[in-house]
């Protein structure tokens, strides 16, 4: 049997972080054999934070080398930019004709735009359009994301059925795939890790950047031999994720009192070196050839216009501007 379709992008907008990592781009490494991957930089939904082009292509770069440093295999995976297919916006404004006003004004982020008296550009509200466009167009059957994104898919799979009941059976209906069990990270000072925040772990931080931000997460002031509670501890959440093997003991020492938070610390710190070290081996390697990144993404785009192309004539003689 075909492997189904697995389609999801990251917006370009700085640095990756380990939040990211684990609450999105790492699952699009576990899946890679599973399904046929579509993996793409959104950098067209960039555009309503980024408007400094210079910004804007070292973070589409960034995002390119990161899906690279990560894992991500070329080979299986159709790895590409979101404006190397324009046919994705043309199919975007197909569906604005369909997407009722009351549905984009539900949306969370435009909600939350709107109770902060922040202003509305026309790019944050037609957001999830955009988004229902990029995934209908490759016909994907699942789309990995994180709990934050569920709402756009829910909006794209109502305007997929509007559009099957309207012009008759044309999209799959794709679902939404959230990773079990990775809880929302939080950061250095306990909030949600961020990039808005500057409270966050960056996948490429050296190992001296590291030290300093890991000897930097907030805790409260028990001291060495006072027990613990492993579930409340800033530190410990990443134990969780960087140091699962020893997992048991050290929330064993914690509970009884034999692990001051200063040794945590040190423990994580040699437990996330060891797992960043080879993403950052691999980065370094195509910082010093960046052609590969060109090429790669230019083969993806290749092969994301053939599978576009099609939804997209399909589409046009489905509405009646293809004339026969
Ligand atoms: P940021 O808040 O840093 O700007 P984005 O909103 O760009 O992050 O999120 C990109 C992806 O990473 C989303 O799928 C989101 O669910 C995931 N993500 C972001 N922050 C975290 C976090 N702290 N923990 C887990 N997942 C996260
Ligand atoms: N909106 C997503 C985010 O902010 C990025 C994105 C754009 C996306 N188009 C997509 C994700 C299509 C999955 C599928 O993280």
């Amino acid at each position: 049997m075909a492997k189904q379709r697995l389609l999801s992008g990251v917006k370009p907008t700085g640095k990756i972080h380990i939040g990211n990592y684990f609450g999105a781009v790492k699952q699009f490494v576990d899946f890679q054999d599973k399904y046929e991957c579509f993996i793409f930089i959104a950098d067209y939904h960039a555009l309503n934070q980024i408007q400094d082009p210079q910004k804007l292509k070292e973070d589409i770069i960034e995002v390119a080398k990161t899906y690279l440093s990560i894992g991500l295999d070329p080979k299986k995976v159709v790895l590409f930019k979101q404006s190397d297919v324009p046919l994705v916006t043309e199919l975007a404004w197909i569906f604005n004709c369909l997407t009722p006003i009351g549905e984009l004004k539900r949306a969370h982020a435009y909600k939350a735009a709107i109770a902060k008296n922040k202003p509305v550009n026309m790019g944050l509200f037609c957001y999830p359009v955009l988004m229902a466009a990029d995934i209908l167009i490759y016909q994907a059957d699942i789309v990995p994301v994180g709990e934050d994104q569920t709402q756009h898919i829910e909006i794209t799979r109502d305007i997929a059925k509007k559009f099957n009941r309207v012009f008759g059976e044309t999209f799959k209906i794709p679902r939404a795939y959230i990773p079990p069990e990775v809880p929302l990270l939080v950061g250095l000072d306990g909030r949600k890790m961020s990039k808005s925040y500057n409270n966050s772990i960056d996948l490429f931080d050296s190992p001296e950047q590291i030290r300093k931000k890991v000897m930097s997460i907030v805790t409260d002031s028990r001291s060495p031999d006072e027990p613990k509670d492993p579930e409340t501890c800033n530190i410990f959440a990443f134990h969780k994720l960087f140091s699962q093997k020893d997992l048991d003991a050290i929330a064993q020492r914690y509970r009884q009192g034999k692990i001051s938070y200063k040794e945590s610390k040190e423990i994580l710190i040699e437990n996330m070196n060891k797992y960043l070290e080879p993403f950052r081996k691999r980065r370094k390697e195509l910082d010093e050839n960046p052609d590969i990144v060109k090429k790669i993404l230019e083969k993806g785009k290749q092969r994301a216009l053939e599978v576009a192309s099609q939804t997209l004539n399909l589409v046009k003689k489905k509405i009646g501007v293809l004339l026969d």
